[in-house]
């Protein structure tokens, strides 16, 4: 079994574990990381057996290999819990336009946006479109990344969804990373089908819904609660559906309008509520109590220039607060996370240890994946990254192009070195 040893010695707290506790493990909420200095983690294949002060290592342990932490701060691997991850083409030219004033919706209605991507996509292939995922995971891998969250959403056709969400498993099944697919048929009504938006939602219902559940192609269904896309009442019926055949529910839920989505979120019991800049007050107190995720997406905010989610107030009505980059062509074309969790920080007033916490175990509860990822406890997977860091605090406020040395994702090295 492989220890990796000399965790944390230059730092103040070691691998982010206080009072016995496993780093990042769920006691204390938000800001609880239960750091361990001089920490020392021992895995077996792709499972963490043990971690702890490093002079506490039990003897009966038969560790094979020693690698050296060098001193450094060693961190869950990081879960993006939201993105967008397959798409043809770019939108440089929209980026622009809102540079000189023009509005996302505006862009939209004159066939930028979602549709200008969903025709790129469908005219690239699967290999083009493989090319590019494995190259943004891999610039993933080497910030911390050890899991990822994709959604489809640019094909909007029963054909195009597929091939999307069948890359996302030729992916899983080739990469140590760890890939959650969700299904986004819903992001937007497209082209073909305007004027006939009914239409579009029995198909999304009857056809492209039974067909990934089939295939099992996808763990979670995901709905654009929106003006210009979809109302509360067809999100309800799809995502209703989509339950109906096993698939959890997420939302992107009040972004740009409070259009109802965070009482939709707790009404369905969604797994997660994303977005929420413009959540309404009252749904927060649902939220909590239905037990929904509220995943903060602040690249997206920092390029649309919006105003933040309320993360204070969900954090302190017990609505656990994830950190996502949203990663797509349009509203956040950056699959940076550490800079998600920096704007986290100085955007929506959390702390430091709030956004780790947001990126770790809450993002893995956003995935319905907390047994398996998210935290340095035994029995997970052996999933974490070594940073050049002498602290969480330091690591978000010394920012850099990225400060992650290495990355192991089940048991094996993936990104750096050490
Ligand atoms: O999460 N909100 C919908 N989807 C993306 C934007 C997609 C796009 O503009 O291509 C988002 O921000
Ligand atoms: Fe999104």
């Amino acid at each position: 079994m492989p220890l990796l040893r000399n965790i944390g010695s230059r730092c103040a707290g070691g691998a982010p574990g206080a009072g016995g506790r496993a780093p990042c493990a769920a006691p204390g909420g938000q800001g609880a990381l239960h750091p361990i200095p001089r920490a020392g983690l021992v895995w077996e294949g792709e499972t963490i057996r043990w971690v702890g002060p490093e002079d506490a290592l039990p003897r009966d342990l038969r560790v094979e290999d020693e690698w050296d932490a060098g001193g450094r701060l060693v961190i869950p691997g990081l879960v993006d819990c939201h993105t967008h991850l397959a798409f043809g083409g770019w939108r440089a030219d929209e980026f622009e336009r809102r540079l000189q004033g023009e509005s996302y919706l505006d862009i939209a209605r004159q066939g930028g946006g979602i549709a200008a991507t969903v025709a790129a996509t469908r005219a690239t292939t699967d290999q083009v479109l493989l090319a590019r995922c494995r190259s943004f995971l891999l610039e993933m891998a080497a910030l911390g990344v050890t899991a990822v969250e994709c959604k489809s959403g640019y094909g909007l056709d029963c054909e195009t969804e597929l091939r999307l969400l069948r890359i996302y498993r030729t992916l899983e099944a080739e990469s140590a990373q760890r890939l959650v697919p969700t299904f986004l048929g819903a992001h937007v009504v497209p082209a073909e089908y305007r004027g006939r938006r009914d239409a579009y939602v029995a198909l999304l219902i009857e056809e492209m819904l039974p067909a990934v559940a089939r295939e099992q192609l996808a763990a979670f269904c995901d709905v654009f609660l929106e003006e210009g896309a979809f109302t509360v009442d067809e999100a309800r019926r799809i995502l209703q559906a989509g339950q109906a055949l096993g698939l959890g529910a997420k939302l992107h839920a009040d972004q740009l309008s409070d259009a109802g989505g965070g009482g939709l979120a707790a009404e369905l019991g969604a797994v997660s509520a994303d977005h929420l800049e413009r959540v309404n007050p009252s749904a927060i107190g649902a939220l909590a109590r239905a037990g929904v995720v509220a995943v903060s997406l602040p690249i997206a905010g920092l390029y649309l220039q919006q105003p933040p989610p309320p993360a204070r107030a969900l954090i302190e009505a017990g609505v656990p607060v994830a950190v996502a980059t949203d990663f797509n062509p349009g509203t956040a074309p950056s699959p940076h996370l550490p800079l998600a969790l920096l704007l986290a920080c100085t955007r929506q007033r959390m702390t430091p240890a709030e956004a780790l916490k947001g990126a770790t175990l809450y993002a893995a509860r956003a995935l319905a994946r907390h047994r398996e990822l998210g935290s340095l406890e035994p029995g997970k997977r052996a999933d974490f990254a070594v940073l050049e860091a002498d602290s969480v605090t330091h690591w978000l406020y010394h920012f850099r192009a990225n400060a992650c040395v290495a990355t192991v994702a089940r048991g094996a090295l993936i990104a750096g070195r050490l």
